[in-house]
């Protein structure tokens, strides 16, 4: 591996010690008000950006960590259920939009329960029980950063609704994405793959989007043998379909 490569990696391992720093501050400040004195409106708003930042900080530099493994061939393979799998992602994706239903998604014990919360949020989940009970043996890390990143995606480009399906065909996990967004055009189907292609222009959507996350996707797939296939027009939503070896 390059050194600058391994110097990069380390810098950004490092930072997780000062985030976590920054992140326990905050929440002291919010949770242990007795301790700390008591908080203004302003400030108990301002002190849950700062936590829902970090969050947004710490995977990303999780995220960046997980690809290096994975180009060094590192895989922590466990036994988990589909449903952990699709719940922790569900979780990790409304703590930044909507910590009241990420808090409610925490606690739910079904499938038609958690169905009904995540669909009144414009998500909805398809998937059949047996599939959602199906223990599966597999890198958990990656699969759930691979199906963040593609909700995520769906989340920012739907019009009305994401649907979230998935299945045990053949020896492989089949995970969809599908939403009723803006599309992408044929010409852009091996481009959105590339590192820092996005088709945002301004200067907004550029912090927002960095254009790693499906370049991320396609290494750690890679890894695991995995494929994807991508059904998509302009103006007709897109499909991402992942399948996993099992
Ligand atoms: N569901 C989707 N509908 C329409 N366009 C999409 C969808 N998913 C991805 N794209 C297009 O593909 C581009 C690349 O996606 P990718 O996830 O790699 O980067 P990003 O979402 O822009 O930024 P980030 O690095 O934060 O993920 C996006 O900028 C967008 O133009
Ligand atoms: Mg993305």
């Amino acid at each position: 591996m390059p050194d600058t490569t391994i110097k990069t990696e380390i810098l950004i391992h490092d930072l997780k010690v000062p985030i976590s720093v920054i992140d326990a501050g905050a929440k002291s400040l919010l949770n242990r008000q007795d301790s700390y004195g008591p908080l203004t409106d302003k400030q108990i708003k301002v002190l849950k950006r700062i936590i829902r930042n970090t969050l947004t900080t710490k995977r990303l530099v999780n995220d960046v960590l997980e690809l290096g493994r994975s180009r060094e061939g590192v895989m922590i393979i466990s036994d988990f259920p589909v449903s952990h799998l699709v719940t922790c992602v569900l979780v990790e994706i409304f703590d930044l939009s909507d910590p009241g239903a990420a808090e409610t998604i925490r606690k739910i014990k079904t499938y038609d329960e958690l169905n009904r919360v995540v669909q009144a949020c414009g998500t909805k989940l398809s998937f059949n029980p047996k599939a959602w009970r199906t223990m599966v043996h597999l890198d958990e890390a990656k699969v759930r950063q691979i199906l963040r990143n593609l909700v995520t995606n769906a989340v920012k480009h739907r019009s009305s609704f994401v649907e979230i399906s998935g299945s045990i065909e053949e020896k492989q996990l089949i995970l969809k994405v599908k939403d009723d967004g803006r599309g992408i055009p044929p010409s852009d189907h091996q481009r959105i793959f590339e590192t820092y292609f996005t088709t945002g222009s301004s200067i907004e959507s550029a912090i927002q989007s960095h254009g790693l996350g499906l370049a991320g996707v396609m290494v750690l797939l890679k890894d695991m043998g995995g494929t994807l296939t991508l059904n998509s027009d302009d103006g007709k939503g897109a499909e991402f379909i992942v399948a996993i070896p099992l």
